[in-house]
């Protein structure tokens, strides 16, 4: 069954200093606290593999992995999965696909989705797709994307997203797997960027005044 369950941040959660961790020396002066330590990220995937596990069948699914921000969190999560299916009576057949998107704002009510890589998504016909995607904020990109497959008649579609942000611009929309509910802050780290920066950082962070003024575009 897919699941809205996910671990919530609250609003008033400090995150952890900086110092009880281990950071890249190149962004000690750029981040607020520690949102996610990387440990409780990949406690909480092996959870997200075994519910999606349970999910589907032998029929397989296709994991497509929303670049660049889902990268880790995609190959992470399928390490879980492809563990499971060594180790468990049930396996499911797992196929790979990419998509890469570019999003942009007209104004403040309509983002726009553009498709800009990947593989042809005509080749998703007939299948059990999951999408893996990083954070879902305001969910515009997701329903765009899910707009996009459907013309392409999958047979099922699921998503799973790492993080959704609790925000009052949410569209309402939720994925079907989420790892955690998280205030309404930009985080960086785990693959996700501020400007093509902290992808190289392992645990998920709150960018501070400092980080946004020094790699702003
Ligand atoms: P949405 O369309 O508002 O849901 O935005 C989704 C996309 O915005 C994500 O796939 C990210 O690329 C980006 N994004 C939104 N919030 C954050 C954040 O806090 N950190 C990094 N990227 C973010």
């Amino acid at each position: 069954m897919s699941s809205n369950d996910n671990i919530v941040i609250d609003d008033n959660y400090d995150g952890y200093r900086l110092e009880l961790f281990c950071i890249p020396k190149h962004y000690e002066e750029d981040l607020e606290n520690i949102l996610i330590p990387s440990g409780l990220i990949t406690d909480r995937i092996e959870r997200l593999a075994r519910d999606i596990t349970q999910e589907f069948n032998d029929e397989g699914l296709v994991a497509l992995c929303v670049l660049k921000g889902g990268y880790k969190f995609f190959t992470d999560l399928l390490d879980r999965i492809k563990m499971l299916n060594r180790n468990t009576e049930k396996s499911i057949p797992l196929a790979v696909d990419f998509i890469r998107l570019k999003s942009y704002v007209d104004d403040k009510q309509s983002g726009k989705i553009e498709v800009i890589g990947g593989d042809n998504l005509e080749n998703l016909k007939g299948k059990n797709v999951l999408i893996v995607e990083d954070i879902i904020d305001t969910g515009r990109t997701m329903m765009k994307l899910l707009d996009i497959l459907k013309s392409v008649k999958p047979k099922t579609v699921r998503v799973a997203s790492l993080l959704v942000k609790r925000t009052e611009r949410s569209i309402g929309y939720k994925p079907d797997y989420a790892g955690f509910e998280i205030p309404d802050l930009f985080v960086v780290g785990y693959a996700l960027d501020y400007n093509e920066y902290f992808r190289d950082l392992n645990h998920i962070c709150v960018i501070n005044e400092h980080g946004k003024k020094k790699y702003s575009s």
